[in-house]
């Protein structure tokens, strides 16, 4: 209630529009690190953010790892939860309900291990209105090809943005692994699949040894790595490819403050997706949209969209 006053005060247009979804602001969160939205409504005022991305959802349930599956790092944390989720059925039961109460828009990120679970999955979503969009995981491991993730193949990953564009109209965030060669070929492929939007970057893979035992330290034996850790590689590779694609780019990796989202959005980001700060600081997401509508206060900007690419050489 306070923080939607405070929303209101502000004479800033900080309105996005990311691939045919306009926000109030480009203040989002990131899947994986905001549960189903509700479990942050009494540290957050849900209806002052941009966009809610709820946690990955599987065509079935899925228990995730075994743990341990997180540890904390030196700037960091390694997770490797293996996609835990409810199915997109229990979501749309047990979930949408309270989303449906909110005046942000909700986009539900999937994951699958072939191509036909994401179109399947796409298909579903794409009966129930009250979803604004869709954003594709593809960092998953591909069962039919032995494992190889998606996303770190042009042609996988292209094959599987075209099968969900086949059974959507909705709009179609595509989200990209960091563990890649070379992030603009990728992001190209799925721009060329039908992608209306891009985001990165995804967690980048790591691993941890117990020196006493010799073991390591998540039961998975790898993780994903992210927090302030991996926000100078995930800021390169944001300004990379919003430089070679056409398509709004959203920035992910390490943003904690608001001097962050504004470095994403400076490189050519649209919006932004909050992740692990939600677990050091869960109002982190509102504490950020307050500091960018300083900033734009003090260097005298009416309108987001002046800071957005406005990154000078
Ligand atoms: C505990 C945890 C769970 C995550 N789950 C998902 C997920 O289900 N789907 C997904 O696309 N990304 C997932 N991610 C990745 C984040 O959305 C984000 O891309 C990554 O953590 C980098 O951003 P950050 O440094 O701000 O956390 C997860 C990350 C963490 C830490």
């Amino acid at each position: 209630m306070f923080g939607g006053l405070i929303y209101t005060m502000t004479s800033k247009n900080l309105s996005v529009n990311i691939g045919g979804v306009t926000m109030k602001n480009p203040v989002m969160t990131a899947s994986g690190t905001f549960g189903y939205g509700k479990e942050f409504e009494s540290f957050v005022d849900l209806n002052r953010l941009g966009g809610i991305i709820v946690k990955g959802l599987s065509l079935s349930p899925s228990k995730g790892n075994a743990p341990p599956r997180i540890i904390e790092t030196p700037c960091g944390m390694l997770n490797a939860i293996g996609l835990e989720n409810i199915g997109i059925e229990g979501f749309i039961a047990e979930k949408l309900p309270f989303l449906k109460t909110i005046a942000t828009p909700v986009f539900v990120n999937i994951y699958g291990t072939t191509i036909e679970e994401y179109a399947k999955l796409a298909a579903r979503i794409d009966s129930v209105e009250s979803i604004a969009g869709m954003e594709v995981n593809i960092s998953c491991p591909n069962v039919k090809a032995g494992g190889i993730a998606f996303g770190v193949d042009c042609r996988a990953a292209s094959e599987v943005v075209a099968s969900v564009r086949k059974k959507t109209s909705k709009p179609l965030m595509v989200k990209l692994s960091p563990n890649v060669t070379d992030i603009v070929e990728i992001a190209k492929s799925v721009e060329a699949a039908g992608a209306d939007s891009i985001s990165l970057i995804n967690t980048i893979t790591g691993m941890l040894i117990d020196i006493e035992t010799r073991r390591p330290k998540l039961a998975n034996i790898t993780g994903g790595l992210s927090g302030p850790a991996i926000k100078p590689v995930a800021l390169r590779m944001v300004w990379q490819v919003a430089r070679a694609v056409n398509v709004p780019v959203i920035g992910i990796g390490g943003i904690f403050t608001a001097e962050d989202a504004l470095e994403f959005l400076i490189a050519g980001a649209t919006a932004v997706q909050v992740g692990t700060a939600n677990f050091v600081n869960p109002g982190a997401t509102v504490e950020i949209l307050d500091g960018i509508e300083r900033y734009l206060e003090k260097y005298q900007m009416d309108d987001i969209i002046e800071l957005i690419g406005s990154l000078k050489f």
